[in-house]
């Protein structure tokens, strides 16, 4: 008999992609029910991560990966489904705008993610559920026009940057812009996927926070976007921020047989920010 594990073979597994706070969150609240991959890009980080998953008594492991490299986005793939049947989906890695440029942000909120839906699209069987973590940014701006959208809706295909630059001026390829186009189209994706994953007998679903206590929350406080940032939160219905219990709350109904007919739409978990910015 093997003594001192947290092993649980029986388990089905949860791949959490992204290691920060909201990731963490997600990791240690499906860690309840599932054995967890955590997938995220820093090496150092991802030892100390699955440390404390493991010291809470979760079958976890931590894995080194960067969701921009369809490599390996591959491998990573490859070792969940020798882990077990994929269950839950959580992607919940993303960079805010001021942790990148428009090309980065743009590779990891959209390529990366659609990189990861086609990947554990594969691994779905009757029953896996996938959520990926948005953003109430997607909903707050006004929609992209045809054309725009278009080009969104095909990240994948190489050139993806080139076409982005024939329908959006050089001026208006902002950080702030490239967040909110890749969680409206990660929105959509959701959306547009809901069919395939379907097929499979498995459900595809979006969840949009608004502000939220993580770290990164905490720096898109800092600086120049401190006060546009603050003024909005003003009109909070419910006036705080939200919590990373409240985001893994949700993510793990999303995930369960709860949410069963739930499927190719977006849940706002946002205080009520974008009713009280855009009512009707
Ligand atoms: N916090 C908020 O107020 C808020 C509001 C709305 C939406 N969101 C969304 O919620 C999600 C999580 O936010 P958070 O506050 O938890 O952010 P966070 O703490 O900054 O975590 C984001 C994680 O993404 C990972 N990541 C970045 N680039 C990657 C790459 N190329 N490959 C693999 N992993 C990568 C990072 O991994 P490493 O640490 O391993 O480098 C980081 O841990 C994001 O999608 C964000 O857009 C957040």
């Amino acid at each position: 008999m093997q003594t001192g594990t947290n092993e649980r073979p029986g388990l089905p597994v949860a791949l959490v992609i992204g290691g920060g706070g909201m990731g963490m969150s997600a990791a240690r609240r499906l860690g309840q029910s599932h054995r967890v991959v955590l997938a995220s890009q820093s090496a150092a980080k991802n030892a100390v991560r699955e440390a404390a998953l493991r010291e809470d008594g979760i079958d976890a492991v931590a894995v080194q990966f960067d969701v921009t490299d369809p490599d390996s986005v591959a491998r990573l793939a490859g070792f969940t489904a020798g882990r077990g049947p994929l269950r839950t989906l959580a992607h919940v890695a993303g960079l805010s705008p001021s942790t990148g440029d428009w090309r980065l942000i743009l590779s990891v909120n959209l390529i990366g993610t659609a990189l990861t839906e086609r990947a554990c699209l594969e691994l779905a069987a009757p029953g896996t559920a996938a959520v990926f973590v948005s953003s109430s940014a997607g909903h707050l701006a006004e929609p992209p026009p045809a054309n725009v959208a278009a080009v969104l809706d095909d990240p994948l295909t190489p050139g993806f940057f080139g076409r982005l630059n024939e329908v959006i001026p050089a001026g208006e390829q902002t950080p702030l812009q490239a967040y909110r186009l890749s969680k409206w189209a990660l929105n959509r994706m959701c959306r547009r996927r809901a069919a395939a994953w379907g097929a499979r007998g498995a459900r595809i679903v979006s969840m949009s926070p608004g502000p939220i206590a993580t770290p990164m929350g905490a720096r898109e406080l800092e600086g120049p976007s401190r006060a546009v940032k603050l003024k909005l939160m003003e009109r909070l219905p419910i006036a705080r921020e939200g919590t990373m219990v409240e985001t893994a709350d949700a993510i793990e109904f999303l995930a369960s047989d709860k949410a069963s007919y739930i499927t190719g739409t977006d849940l706002l978990v946002d205080g009520g920010i974008v009713a009280a910015t855009r009512p009707a």
